[in-house]
């Protein structure tokens, strides 16, 4: 059984002239314990409203959401207030209260649980030291940049122990730098804490930095799932694929025409897994069909710390040849994509 599971959640919006949107279509996912589960997708798919589902502060019109064994859809609000104690949550901007400072902007959800002052002071101090913010422990948000503000807001999120952190967007305020430090601290949190974590947004190099599973999510429904690695490898579809040109940057079009191959050999993308990501396969494909295989760009990403290769090539020789070669890449499980179009 499943974490956190959800099937087949469904939900509308009303608006003003009174007619129905459904902006979650039917949505099913499977979330362990432990994981570091992104959910990517483009503005307005639905994923700030379907993690407000996952506590609680959106209701679901069908399906269920269960939580370690409780369907929260079938809560009252007691139960909900209890459940809501095991998730946190952080946001794109923050989301303090910019008239307290850092200390009592954590000890909040400490207070409105009724801990004793020593109690909250001991639990502070600790999230102080585990966020790296001990010494800015008496500033006020003003006086500290995003990155800080969003320790602050983890360490809030943190304060009364919960098994899971849900992330709208946590990164998408901050600098490339920023962004690193913060998804380290969540990595960090999700082994020390065993903290199952789910991560909102439509970047796919935070998905590729600590993800270990995620679902792309398209227009209220989820377009595919798995595992990091193998949807980075393996992914055929048109949504992911075109998250992934981010991470697998290519030669734009103008800049392949300025290569002086592509007027007469075939354009192909190789996506390369594990062992295979090197050049000597092509080396020895060329040999045995007599092909000319030119490299025109290359590079290696490592998502789960597994490499994937991506090399630009173009293919040139007897047109029989050529489509052999490429037959030999497929077998040798290389993906290929025509940057050019299939009849380039
Ligand atoms: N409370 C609401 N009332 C009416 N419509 C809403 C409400 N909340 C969200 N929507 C609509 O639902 C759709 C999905 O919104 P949602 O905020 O879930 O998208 P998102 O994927 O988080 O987008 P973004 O990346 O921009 O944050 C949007 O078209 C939005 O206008
Ligand atoms: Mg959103």
């Amino acid at each position: 059984m499943s974490y956190i599971r959800i099937k087949d959640v469904k939900k509308s919006f009303k608006n003003k002239k009174g007619s129905t949107t459904e902006v979650l279509k039917g949505i099913d996912l499977e979330i362990e314990q432990g994981d570091i589960y992104g959910i990517i997708g483009y503005s307005g798919a639905g994923k700030s409203t379907l993690i407000r589902c996952i506590n609680g502060l959106e209701k679901a019109d069908s399906g269920s959401i269960t939580i370690e064994e409780s369907d929260i859809t079938t809560l009252n609000e007691k139960q909900l207030m209890s459940l809501r104690l095991k998730i946190g949550m952080i946001f794109q901007h923050f989301n303090l209260l910019r008239s307290k400072n850092v200390y009592d902007n954590i000890a909040l959800p400490l207070k409105y649980q009724k801990y004793s002052a020593d109690r909250i002071d001991k639990r502070v101090n600790e999230l102080l030291e585990t966020v790296g913010l001990t010494d800015k422990k008496r500033s006020y948000p003003s006086q500290l940049s995003g990155g800080q503000k969003q320790r602050v807001a983890i360490a809030r999120a943190l304060a009364v122990k919960p098994s899971i952190l849900l992330c709208d967007e946590a990164t998408s305020a901050l600098d490339p730098q920023t962004t690193e430090s913060i998804l380290d601290l969540l990595s960090k949190l999700n082994k020390e804490l065993n903290l199952t974590i789910i991560l909102i947004t439509h970047q796919m190099n935070v998905i590729q930095r600590i993800c270990n599973k995620v679902a792309v999510i398209d227009d209220g429904r989820i377009v595919e799932q798995g595992n990091t690695f193998d949807i980075f490898s393996k992914s055929e579809k048109e949504i992911t694929r075109a998250f992934l040109n981010s991470i697998f940057k290519g030669p734009s079009r103008d800049d392949l025409k300025n290569y002086p191959d592509h007027e007469n050999g075939r354009l192909l993308h190789l996506i390369f897994t594990g062992e295979k990501a090197n050049d000597s396969l092509i080396t020895s494909i060329a040999k045995s069909f007599d092909t000319d295989i030119n490299i025109l760009f290359g590079s290696i990403e490592y998502v789960e710390n597994k490499p994937i290769g991506s090399l630009y090539v173009t293919i040139k020789g007897d047109p029989k040849a050529v489509e052999e070669s490429i037959k030999k890449l497929k077998e040798q499980s290389v993906r290929i994509e025509y940057p050019g179009g299939d009849t380039n």
